[in-house]
């Protein structure tokens, strides 16, 4: 079965990390309720929910997807590059110990979740402003003899590597060629998002489903026009926090 860890909606989100995104307001109950609507989606899908209570000093902490990798053998607790955002780490930690060995990168290293796309046996890292050579270095080091790969990737102009590049099928990407290059992703098949909506790559993918924002509908039909099976989510206040659908969740398997 699968497990969908997630955190509710901090009543501090307004205070949160802002990087590539102006600040606006942001209706905190709103956030709520699609964070809601987001949680229900995963479960339609099979996920059983392990859902942590708020954090009202943690603004960011919804987005649990930062503070750790799931991999089947192993969880690597990360060490995440905003120092607000540290004391996020140790509560996902006491869940995931149920359900695999924990690893964790130690300073001076940083990495974000966010940074992490795994295809496969490869980690497929950025190279952002919160995911440092140190981190990336430790990771590989972490990993190497569980059998994976971990590949450094440029990013630029967003947040996370997984802003500009997300997995849609076994050997299909969704690309925003503007923030990562295409070339380092040869191997694959690749999709575009549609120029007129950036932020549109991050998707999450459970099964067959491609969970995915409801303000992407270029996007979205680019998808349904290569035959994948798309559920949409309205998750804009969780935007306006530099979110997305990734972001609110740490979703393996586990045996149950
Ligand atoms: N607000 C999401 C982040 O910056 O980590």
């Amino acid at each position: 079965m699968w497990i969908a860890v997630t955190r509710e909606v901090s009543s501090a989100l307004g205070d949160c990390e802002l990087s590539y995104v102006p600040r606006e307001a942001i209706d905190v109950a709103r956030a709520s309720a699609q964070h809601r609507d987001y949680q229900r989606a995963l479960e339609i899908l099979g996920c059983r929910l392990l859902t942590l209570p708020a954090e009202p000093d943690l603004p960011d902490s919804v987005f649990v997807e930062d503070v750790a990798i799931v991999l089947d053998e192993v969880a690597v607790l990360t060490r995440p590059g905003a120092l607000s955002r540290r004391a996020e780490v140790a509560s996902v930690a006491e869940v995931l110990r149920g359900y695999r060995p924990v690893l964790a990168i130690a300073a001076p290293g940083t990495l974000d979740g966010g940074d992490v796309l795994r295809v496969g046996r490869t980690l497929y890292v950025g190279e952002s402003a919160r995911s440092n050579a140190e981190g990336i270095a430790q990771l590989r080091e972490l990993l190497a003899d569980r059998g994976y790969a971990v590949q450094g990737v440029p990013t630029r102009g967003c947040l996370h590597l997984k802003s500009a590049v997300t997995q849609l099928g076994d050997d299909t990407l969704l690309l925003q060629s503007e923030w990562v290059d295409r070339d380092r992703f040869a191997d694959f098949r690749v999709i575009e998002i549609d120029p007129a909506e950036p932020h549109a790559a991050n998707v999450l993918r459970i099964g067959d489903t491609l969970v995915m924002p409801a303000s992407f509908p270029r996007t979205r039909q680019r998808l349904l026009d290569a035959g994948f099976h798309v559920m949409v989510v309205d998750v804009s206040e969780l935007q306006k926090a530099e979110g997305a659908v990734t972001c609110c969740s740490l979703v393996f398997r586990a045996d149950e």
